[in-house]
C-alpha cells in the first residue's frame, strides 16, 4: 500500500459548495502545495489531510499527524556554511549524471558529520522531487526456512545448528496473503525462501496462480537460485518482480562467502530474469569480511548499470552458526550513506529501508532511511508461530507496524493503481 502524508488544509477551491471539493491547498514543511482532493465533507481551512502523490485521501486530527510526521521529518538542522567546496561539487555532480567512482567513494569516506547530513539531505530532496512523497509499505511472508546452500553470513544455512526448520503448506501461503490483502490493505507482497526445493516449480506456479486469482495484488518472488524455466514459468503464473541480491560486485569476496556457488551463475541468472520482463529488486551487503569502500561503490555502480527497479542494501549482522558469527556487523551509516548515493543516482528507483538496518538501529532506522533517499518499508507478515524461526541473523526487527499501516492507503482501487503506475514508471526508466 502506499503511505499517506499528513499536511495541514491552508485553502480550499469549493466554487460550488454540493460538490466534491476540488482542489485544496496545504502546508507542510517543504511548503505550500496543491492537491486533488477526494469527496472530504465539511473539510475546514486548518483541518489536516493525509495524501498520498498528489490527491488527498482522508481527514486527520492533528494529533494523528503529528505521529506520523515525527517518524518522517528529518530531525537535524544542517549547517551548510563551512561544507568543503570539493564535496559539494561531488555531491551536486549528480545533477549533471557524472558523478563518478572516485566521487562515489568520496561521498562514502566522509567522517564529517555534516557532510553525512548534507548527503541524506539531498538524497531526500532527490526522492522528494523525482517520486513526490511516494511512500509504500509492502509485506513479505517467509514460508521456508530450509535452505540448500551454506552462504557464510547466514543463519539459515544448511548446517547451520539449533534451527528449527518449517515449511508452511500452499494452502497456509496463500491465505496469509489473502488476509494481508484483504484485512490489511498490502498491494505488494513478497514471498521468500531459503533455497528449498522441496517447493517444486510447480508448486510455486499454483501458489502465484491462487494468489493472483482470488487477490488484486503484485507478488514478488525471493526463492533463490533455481532455474531461469522455473522463473519463466513463475512470471508466466502471475508474479511481477524478483527480489534477488547480488550481494556482492566483488567476485572474489562473492566467492569466497558463498561455497559451492558462483558469481557468473548468479549474475546470469539475474540478467535472465530481466530479460524476462520481472520488475528487479537486488542488491548487497556491507560489511562482508574484506570488503571495501571501493567495493560498495562498484556495487551502487552495478545497480545503476543493471537498472535495477528497486535497490536493497542493508548491513551484515553476525549469526551463531555460522562463519561469520565473530565478523563485526555492518555499519549503519554506511549503509545509509549507500541508500543516498543510489537514489542520487536513480531518482526514481523503489528503495527499501532494510529489516537489517532496522535492526540495527530499530525505529529510528526507518526515519533515517525514509530520510536519507528510501522510500518504502517491508512489513513482516509471516505467522506469529514461525516469525521466529526465520533467523538469518538474530533479533530481527518486527515492530510497529501497525503506526505505519495506520496510515496506509486502504482505497483499494486507487492504491493499487497507483503503485501500478510507479512500477510502469521505474520500468520505464530502468530500459
Ligand atoms: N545479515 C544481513 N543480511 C543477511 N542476509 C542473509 N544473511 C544475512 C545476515 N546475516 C540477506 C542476504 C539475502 C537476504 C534475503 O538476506 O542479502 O539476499
Amino acid at each position: 500500500m502506499c503511505l499517506t502524508i499528513p499536511a495541514k488544509v491552508i485553502a480550499i477551491d469549493n466554487p460550488m459548495p454540493d460538490f466534491p471539493v476540488a482542489k485544496i491547498t496545504v502546508e507542510d514543511s517543504k511548503g505550500a502545495r496543491e492537491l486533488k482532493s477526494l469527496w472530504l465533507p465539511e473539510l475546514k481551512v486548518g483541518d489536516w489531510v493525509l495524501y498520498a502523490y498528489d490527491t488527498a485521501v482522508r481527514r486527520v486530527s492533528e494529533e494523528d499527524a503529528r505521529e506520523i510526521l515525527e517518524l518522517l521529518e528529518p530531525k537535524k538542522h544542517i549547517d551548510i556554511s563551512r561544507l568543503d567546496t570539493g564535496f559539494v561539487e561531488v555531491l551536486k555532480s549528480h545533477t549533471a549524471g557524472t558523478l563518478s567512482r572516485d566521487g562515489i567513494v568520496r561521498l562514502l569516506k566522509t567522517e564529517d558529520p555534516v557532510e553525512t547530513e548534507t548527503l541524506f539531505a539531498e538524497a531526500n530532496t532527490v526522492r522528494q522531487a523525482a517520486l513526490k512523497d511516494f511512500f509504500c509499505i509492502h509485506g513479505i511472508v517467509e514460508f521456508s526456512n530450509h535452505c540448500v546452500r551454506e552462504c557464510h553470513y547466514c543463519g539459515l544455512r544448511k548446517g547451520a545448528a539449533g534451527v528449527a526448520r518449517y515449511r508452511m503448506t500452499p494452502d497456509e501461503i496463500v491465505s496469509t496473503v489473502e488476509d494481508a490483502v484483504r484485512k490489511r490493505g498490502y498491494k505488494l507482497i513478497v514471498l521468500q525462501s531459503g533455497d528449498d526445493f522441496h517447493y517444486t516449480d510447480e508448486t510455486l506456479v499454483d501458489i502465484i496462480r491462487r494468489i493472483k486469482k482470488s487477490s488484486k495484488v503484485f507478488i514478488f518472488m525471493s526463492v533463490g537460485e533455481r532455474s531461469l524455466e522455473c522463473y519463466r514459468k513463475m512470471k508466466a503464473a502471475g508474479a511481477s518482480g524478483s527480489l534477488f541480491r547480488f550481494e556482492t560486485s566483488n567476485r572474489e569476496l562473492y566467492n569466497s562467502v558463498h561455497p559451492g556457488q558462483s558469481y557468473e551463475k548468479r549474475m546470469k541468472l539475474l540478467k535472465g530474469m530481466k530479460e524476462l520482463g520481472y520488475y528487479i529488486a537486488s542488491g548487497f551487503l556491507v560489511g562482508l569480511p574484506g570488503q571495501t569502500v571501493e567495493d560498495i561503490a562498484e556495487d551502487i555502480l552495478m545497480m545503476k548499470e543493471m537498472k535495477v527497479n528497486m535497490a536493497s542494501v542493508g548491513p551484515f549482522i553476525p549469526c551463531v552458526s555460522t562463519p561469520l558469527s565473530a565478523h563485526p556487523a555492518g555499519s549503519a551509516e554506511l549503509s545509509l550513506k549507500a541508500i543516498a548515493i543510489l537514489r542520487l543516482l536513480m531518482p526514481k528507483a523503489k528503495i527499501p529501508v532494510t529489516t537489517a538496518l532496522e535492526t540495527i538501529e530499530s525505529e529510528e532506522g526507518r526515519r533515517l532511511g525514509l530520510s536519507s533517499g528510501a522510500n518504502s518499508l517491508m512489513f513482516n507478515l509471516t505467522p506469529e508461530r514461525y516469525r521466529g524461526e526465520y533467523r538469518i541473523y538474530p533479533n530481527k526487527y518486527h515492530g510497529n507496524a501497525e503506526v505505519w499501516e495506520k496510515y496506509g492507503l486502504f482505497n483499494e482501487e486507487l492504491s493499487y493503481r497507483m503503485l501500478e503506475k510507479k512500477m510502469f514508471e521505474a520500468f520505464e526508466v530502468a530500459k
